[in-house]
């Protein structure tokens, strides 16, 4: 109903709007003055010192998040992180040891594969961590440990709040576990508690400022037929979940590319007029990877791709290739994932009724898929 929606035109629309809440939610009782101490987790200081290596399974934006948090937990605890598809992961005779903790993240918490695979993990001998959305939810109870995302219930097919609380928790959780590990000092997890407790209100000002642009975007681009992303590192599953978002909500043909990747292949399908979405890292983080994205802009430039670049304010170089820039605020490189995506998201919703289609509810799509 429309009071359900909260006066907003979709519940997609509303939770987009509630994506500050989500990621400060998700935070509450876990950060105390710079120092991130999950209490979920308390007693499991021994698994944590002494794992060498996290396999994550997820499935759809849930395990994109999963590709965005293993960036910032290698760098900080200095454990390999892999991430694999839930429906992949037990199919492929993985490598399981006592050393092993499988993270899985699920909004629901109902995810046939993601169970699955969870349970797969604990029968070879692995702890299992859940990061879910819904108290009490099945993978959580099979699991050794959970830490909760705060989001709130995510009506919407699209799975949107949840993804921000997912790479949350994911951070606080990489935190965490360099504090017990000792990879990281007191300094430097506060400064990075620091940049997370930021987010939200970065993530307001976006939407405060970028929507009306983003959806005269979708506007013009509702006749496209296809639309691609392109990112690097932890900007590269941003590109992806944005190609996610698209299929799911306008039906386009999207795909999201790591900018490196693009001389290898995808350079071959830029034609006159093709639109393309680039996220472009902050030259502050890195200025190689920033004028490497900035070079792949001018290439695609160059053989009459639409370019819709995503970066900081400020970030004058794009200026002269791109034909659209939406603005970010600054943020450190780990952070840069949680502002980038809220533009994509608005823009597949906007695309979506644009169509005039069902924001909320896409067609063949299940908000759970409980079945393998
Ligand atoms: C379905 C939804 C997706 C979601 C995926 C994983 O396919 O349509 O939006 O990302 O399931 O869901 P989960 O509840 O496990 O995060």
């Amino acid at each position: 109903s429309a009071a359900e929606k909260g006066g907003w035109s979709s519940f997609m629309a509303k939770e987009i709007n509630e994506e500050p809440e989500a990621v400060l939610n998700t935070t509450l009782g876990r950060v105390h003055e710079g120092v991130v101490d999950i209490d979920e987790l308390a007693g499991l200081d021994e698994l944590f010192a002494r794992i060498d290596r996290i396999v994550v399974v997820a499935s759809g934006t849930a395990a994109y998040a999963g590709q965005v948090g293993k960036y910032a937990v290698e760098r900080w605890a200095r454990v390999p992180v892999e991430v694999q598809l839930s429906h992949e992961f037990r199919y492929s005779d993985p490598i399981i040891t006592p050393e092993t903790l499988v993270v899985s993240i699920s909004q629901s918490g109902e995810t046939m594969d993601t169970l699955l695979a969870v349970k797969y993990a604990a029968e070879h001998g692995a702890k299992t961590l859940s990061i879910c959305n819904t108290q009490g939810a099945t993978i959580p109870r099979e699991s050794d440990a959970v830490v909760y995302t705060h989001a709130g219930p995510e009506v919407a097919v699209a799975s949107t709040k949840a993804f921000v609380a997912q790479i949350t928790a994911l951070y606080l959780f990489g935190l965490h576990l360099a504090r017990v590990r000792g990879t990281l000092d007191a300094d430097a997890i506060a400064a990075q508690t620091e940049e997370l407790l930021a987010v939200p209100a970065k993530i307001r000002q976006i939407l405060e400022t970028e929507t009306a642009e983003v959806a005269r975007l979708a506007h013009w681009m509702a006749d496209s037929r296809a639309i691609l992303f392109l990112g690097r590192h932890v900007g590269y599953p941003i590109a992806l979940e944005g190609a996610l978002k698209l299929k799911e909500l306008a039906y386009i043909h999207a795909e999201g590319f790591a900018a490196g990747e693009l001389k290898h292949g995808p350079i071959a399908l830029i034609e006159p007029g093709q639109p393309v979405f680039v996220v472009v890292p902050s030259p502050r983080g890195s200025e190689t990877m920033h004028s490497k994205v900035v070079s792949n802009i001018q290439e695609i430039r160059a053989r009459g791709a639409r370019v819709i670049a995503i970066a900081e304010t400020g970030d004058v170089a794009v200026l002269p290739f791109a034909d659209e820039v939406i603005r970010i605020p600054l943020a450190a490189p780990f952070f840069e994932p949680l502002l980038a995506v809220i533009p994509l998201q608005v823009f597949a919703m906007e695309l979506s009724s644009a169509k005039g289609l069902d924001v909320d509810q896409p067609r063949n799509l299940a908000k759970s898929v409980t079945v393998e």
